[in-house]
């Protein structure tokens, strides 16, 4: 659906020059809901600007349905454009116009008959449960619902993919729920492949089957969400999602571990093993169960006090029973 070769993206502002894009390699499958994570100043944006050619790519190629975008001029691109919708943090809602008139404005552009936008735009106000509001000005909706007619009017021109920057950052936990479940429903029932970028693990959790991490420009981590978050190979994507597992310092002594457990795992009782094979005792730190997509990883912390000998074997038997190990202090 869309392949990213080798792209690089570089600002250039009088003798001064930031990289914020190196050599990124990525492919979104059809249906695939991606998301690409970073810190602030990581490169997301520039990333996601590139792939319907807001921003020039310095180098690289973007294939999206197996069209070159890099490539097109002017009316060409005008055209695969229409078939990657965006959405925005701050909505981009056309203030003087009504809701209706927000979500029929890129037909009206293309000069659909009115018959048939009237009966579009129903249909979008329908999908997005905004039929109520058809008459209101954005000025009068809360953010959750601005948000919906953001996603309405994307859905207008009947894209292949719909691009998300930050969609969800200006609203509430709860609003955010919502509006992530309407994507995901998008995501089912018109087979739309999304790409979403966020700084919200969160985000990534909810939604999205497989993830990227950015850092510093560069591409540091990618593979399927599950696979990314119970054994996350690399330090950024671990400060993500470690970030709300911290350990009281005055807990970190003797041997800690922590544990994560996928489907495979999660039913075996493994502490009980452990202190039976290896005759040692094991006390729990922390732990949790979190899902992702509907799949269970659990996350546990462990203190086992034994030599570095018994401590490797230890590890050695809980990787055999798929449960990954990660000695985070020795003692
Ligand atoms: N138009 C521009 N001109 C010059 N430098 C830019 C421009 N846009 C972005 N940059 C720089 O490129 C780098 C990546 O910026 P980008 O906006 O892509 O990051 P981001 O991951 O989206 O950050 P945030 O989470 O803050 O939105 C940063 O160092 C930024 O300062
Ligand atoms: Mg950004």
């Amino acid at each position: 659906m869309i392949k990213i070769n080798n792209l690089s993206k570089i600002y250039t502002k009088g003798k001064n020059e930031v990289a914020a894009l190196k050599d990124i390699n990525l492919q979104v499958a059809k249906g695939d809901i991606y998301g690409i994570i970073g810190l602030s100043g990581a490169g997301k944006s520039s990333l996601i600007r590139c792939i319907n050619r807001l921003e020039e790519p310095t180098t690289g190629d973007i294939y999206v349905n197996g069209i070159n975008i890099v490539t097109l001029k002017d009316k060409e691109l005008r055209s695969a454009r229409k078939k990657m919708s965006m959405i925005f943090q701050n909505f981009n809602l056309l203030n003087s116009k009504t809701v209706f008139e927000n979500i029929a404005f890129p037909l009206r552009l293309i000069k659909i008959p009115e018959q048939k936008i009237q009966e579009k735009a129903t249909e979008l106000l329908k999908l997005v449960e905004l039929n109520d509001k058809s008459n209101s000005y954005p000025s009068q909706l809360s953010g959750g619902q601005k948000q919906r007619v953001g996603i309405a009017r994307a859905l207008a021109s009947e894209p292949d993919v719909l691009l998300c920057d930050e969609a969800t950052s200006a609203l509430d936990p709860k609003t955010t729920h919502q509006i992530l479940s309407l994507l995901k429903n998008i995501n089912k029932q018109l087979g739309l492949t999304i790409v979403i970028i966020t700084h919200e693990m969160d985000v990534i959790k909810e939604i999205c089957n497989r993830v990227a991490i950015l850092g510093g420009g560069y591409v540091l981590e990618k593979g399927n969400t599950i696979d990314i978050f119970s054994k996350p190979g690399n330090k950024t994507t671990k400060h993500f999602i470690e970030d709300q597992q911290k350990i009281p310092e005055k807990m970190l002594s003797g041997n800690i571990l922590n544990l994560s457990f996928t489907d495979g795992s999660a039913n075996i009782p493994i502490i009980s093993k452990i202190t039976r094979e290896f005759n040692v005792d094991v006390n729990i730190v922390s732990g949790k169960i979190e899902y992702i997509q509907e799949k269970q990883i659990g996350k546990l912390t462990i203190q086992i006090d034994t030599d570095r000998h018994k401590l490797l074997d230890i590890i050695d038997y809980l990787n055999k029973n798929h449960v990954k190990a990660e000695v985070i202090n020795h003692g």
